[in-house]
């Protein structure tokens, strides 16, 4: 299995078009040492190199392809490596480049929860606008624990868990969250036995996710906010960082907390970094504190092997 990090950002990117916090200001004028970054998403394949599942189609998913050639493979007048697309959750920064996908030859493979296809035919009904284009063929991602295969990226196999976070603003369900508003990811090659586990919303650990965590091989989490309070004391927000999903990465229980305790050997990665937190500065003593704990920061291109 080969997993693809096509934009390692949280929602906004780095740098974010409208903000000149320390971070996106330092990025712009050069005097940061730090490189920027797309809005989130991955892209796995198993046997055949020329077929990908895109997990979260992200706003910048245009130069995320132009970026990854791995993703053109060039055999027809149309074509794309793009087997289907998988959504962890129906926020506009996993689910607004499926727009840019409406000139598909075929309908869209697209599998997502229940509560998903929901806000994405109510709330922002992106998927009945999409029936004018390319459509989508929908595929349910169930929350029963079996696991499932997606036609084309042969040799992996697919396990949805549902996790505490957020749906997006425009949900009806934002503030009495619903089984299936977010998901994780467990990914594991059928040959090698190698998995992952892709999170980038996570707001609270359960028991069932936790044990999934500690099996896998390489975890791919939520990296959002350094501190819970990182978007208060920013005068960004009113919300903290748990408020709308994501568990920071410092403090008491923590991400740091968590990825510590994993076994020696697994990757921890930290995914959806937020434009604003220390963690991207280069220089920085948060930077420093992750790599003294081995705690990797996903970056735009990366590429892992399982
Ligand atoms: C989130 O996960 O909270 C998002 O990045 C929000 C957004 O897309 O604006
Ligand atoms: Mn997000
Ligand atoms: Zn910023």
């Amino acid at each position: 299995m080969r997993i693809r990090i096509l934009g390692s950002a949280a929602g906004g990117g780095f740098p974010q078009w409208n903000c000149n916090c320390q971070n996106c200001r330092g990025l712009r004028a050069g005097t940061l040492r730090a490189q920027a970054r797309t809005q989130s998403s991955i892209a796995v394949s198993g046997d055949d190199p020329t077929a990908w599942a895109l997990i979260n189609a992200s706003p910048d998913i245009l130069k995320q392809l132009a970026d990854n050639s791995v993703l053109q493979p060039a055999r027809v007048i149309r074509d794309t490596a793009l087997a289907a697309v998988v959504l962890t959750d129906a926020q506009i920064d996993h689910t607004t480049g499926l727009y840019m996908l409406r000139e598909s030859t075929r309908a869209l493979p697209l599998w997502c929860t229940d509560s998903v296809y929901d806000d994405l035919t109510r709330g922002n009904p992106i998927l009945s606008l999409l029936a004018h284009y390319c459509g989508v063929e929908h595929r349910r991602v169930a929350l029963d624990g079996k696991a499932f295969r997606i036609d084309g990226v042969d040799g992996m196999e697919f396990t949805a868990m549902p996790l505490r976070s957020k749906p997006p603003p425009f949900s009806p369900n934002r503030d009495q969250p619903k089984i299936g508003d977010n998901i994780a990811l467990r990914m594991v090659c059928t040959h090698t036995g190698g998995s992952a586990l892709y999170a980038p919303g996570l707001g609270a650990m359960n028991e069932q996710l936790w044990q999934q965590i500690h099996m896998a091989d390489c975890v791919l989490i939520d990296g959002t906010f350094w501190t819970d309070d990182e978007m208060i004391r920013l005068g960004l927000s009113k919300k903290t960082a748990r408020d709308i999903g994501h568990l920071p990465i410092s403090g008491r229980e923590g991400m740091i907390d968590w990825l510590t305790r994993l076994r020696a050997g697994a990757r921890r990665i930290l995914i959806h970094i937020n434009n604003t937190n220390p963690i991207l500065d280069e220089d920085s003593a948060e930077r420093a504190q992750l790599n003294r704990l081995g705690i990797e920061i996903a970056f735009d291109g990366m590429e892992i092997e399982l």
